[in-house]
């Protein structure tokens, strides 16, 4: 690591300790734990032997108890704010059979944001679609209204509610529906986030969702789609399940409960009963996760605010509950020669867990690499036809100033708050 340089403390009103990456004593002390992550809710277990006793393991199995996969879709419609919900194995796959719910032409263009995760471009390339990445916003890294209007016609677009801040959908909506455009929220970092009260996925046509191993609600892996259309729903069931949805009436003795609809051509996406049996108990821990998080993330926020040198990734007015999954720290103008490695790797020594990097932008990502696939050969020519010489300065100054931490470290006290702000403090005066 390049270490930052040492600042001579003449120039300081309060005397520069040694930073603990270059020897020195650390905020906190390495005996003193953060939050584990994940923590097993009071009911995974029983939810979970449940399974292992009731001799039915996946939705396709034989008749028995009623499946915790359709309890859990219930759940997390109601607790969204949607009408229906399907549950899937990935968040992955929830973007995959949202795009192909849309019964799109085979290469109609769909816009992705460049500041992501890789699912939300690779789901577009898997479900036939040609994604086209976009710049963000500055003040949220998220996509606006703005972004919709490219040289290149679009369908649809994957709105990402990022890090800790959510996208502002209503008015994306608005200016799709004038593009005769669709909106798809990827809402993998913000379950449970409100926008005027609406639920994080509840507002665009469909909202995808993840549950692998560090999202605030996890089943270790796992996925799920929420939308208002009926009509949606039963082709996301049957996209999901290999042609197959849900039988309206009770299932005889001898019948899966999934019945051979195959209004449209699916793949098996389901989800596991192991899965949905322990996101059934995570739920409920939930909103008590939440009220943690957003009370410490406001703490930290307070004491950010007199730090010169930084910034947290702030939601909009208009976000009326936080999802947190990584609280971003913005460091806006390094000095020469400091990156923000730099500072996360200051940061993770001061403070004993790790500070890291967003994600490597989609545009120069060594994950998006459709031309090493050959099935997937004339798209990706397409790809990467479509995307020579387009710039994203906005994401890429992000990328480069920003440093993340996991959500699990908003689940301690005000102390722990305390020490962030003090790492963060330390470490900007000591790079000037
Ligand atoms: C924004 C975003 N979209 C999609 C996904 C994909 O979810 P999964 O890993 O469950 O396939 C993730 C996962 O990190 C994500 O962060």
């Amino acid at each position: 690591m390049t270490q930052p340089p040492r600042v001579s403390g003449a120039r300081r009103s309060r005397p520069l300790p040694e930073l603990a990456v270059n020897g020195g004593t650390p905020v906190r002390s390495p005996r003193r734990r953060w939050p584990e992550w994940p923590v097993p809710a009071p009911n995974a277990d029983r939810n979970l032997r449940e399974v292992l006793s009731a001799g039915r393991w996946a939705i396709s199995g034989p008749q028995g108890p009623e499946l915790f996969e359709r309890r859990f879709g219930r759940a997390f419609a109601a607790y969204t704010g949607s009408r229906y919900c399907v549950p899937v194995d990935h968040g992955s796959s929830a973007l995959v059979i949202a795009l192909e719910s849309l019964r799109l032409d085979h290469g109609d263009v769909v816009l992705v944001p460049a500041l992501t995760w890789i699912a939300s471009a690779s789901a577009a390339l898997r479900a036939g679609l040609l994604p086209l990445l976009v710049d963000v916003d500055p003040a949220t890294g998220c996509m606006t209204a703005e972004h919709l209007d490219t040289d290149v016609p679009a369908r649809a677009a994957v709105v990402v509610h990022w890090a800790n801040v959510m996208a502002d959908v209503p008015a994306l909506v608005k200016a799709a529906a004038a593009r005769d455009m669709v909106v798809i929220e990827d809402a993998a970092q913000a379950h449970g986030g409100r926008w005027e009260g609406r639920g994080a996925g509840s507002m665009g046509r469909l909202g995808c969702f993840s549950f692998q191993d560090r999202k605030v609600l996890t089943g270790g892996e796992g996925g799920a789609v929420v939308t208002d259309d009926g009509a949606l729903a039963v082709a996301l069931e049957e996209l999901r399940a290999d042609s197959r949805s849900y039988r309206p009436e009770p299932a005889g003795p001898d019948e899966l409960e999934l019945a051979e609809t195959a209004g449209i051509h699916g793949a098996n996406f389901c989800m596991s009963e192991f899965n949905a049996a322990v996101l059934c108990a995570q739920i409920e821990v939930l909103e008590e996760e939440h009220d943690r998080r957003e009370r410490n993330f406001r703490l930290l926020a307070g004491l950010l605010a007199s730090i010169d040198g930084v910034r947290l990734l702030t939601p909009a007015p208009e976000q009326t509950r936080l999802a947190i999954y990584e609280a971003t720290f913005i460091f806006d103008e390094l000095p020469p020669g400091v990156t923000n490695q730099d500072i996360a790797t200051a940061l993770s020594a001061e403070l004993g867990r790790g500070f890291y990097l967003t994600d490597t932008p989609l545009h120069r990502s060594p994950l998006l690499r459709p031309w090493t696939k050959p099935t997937l050969k004339p798209l990706a020519d397409r790809f990467a036809d479509l995307h020579r010489g387009r710039r994203y300065p906005v994401t890429d100054h992000i990328a480069t100033h920003c440093v993340q931490t996991h959500h699990s470290a908003l689940l301690g006290d005000a102390t722990d708050m305390n020490d962030i702000a003090e790492a963060i403090d330390k470490v900007t005066r000591a790079i000037g």
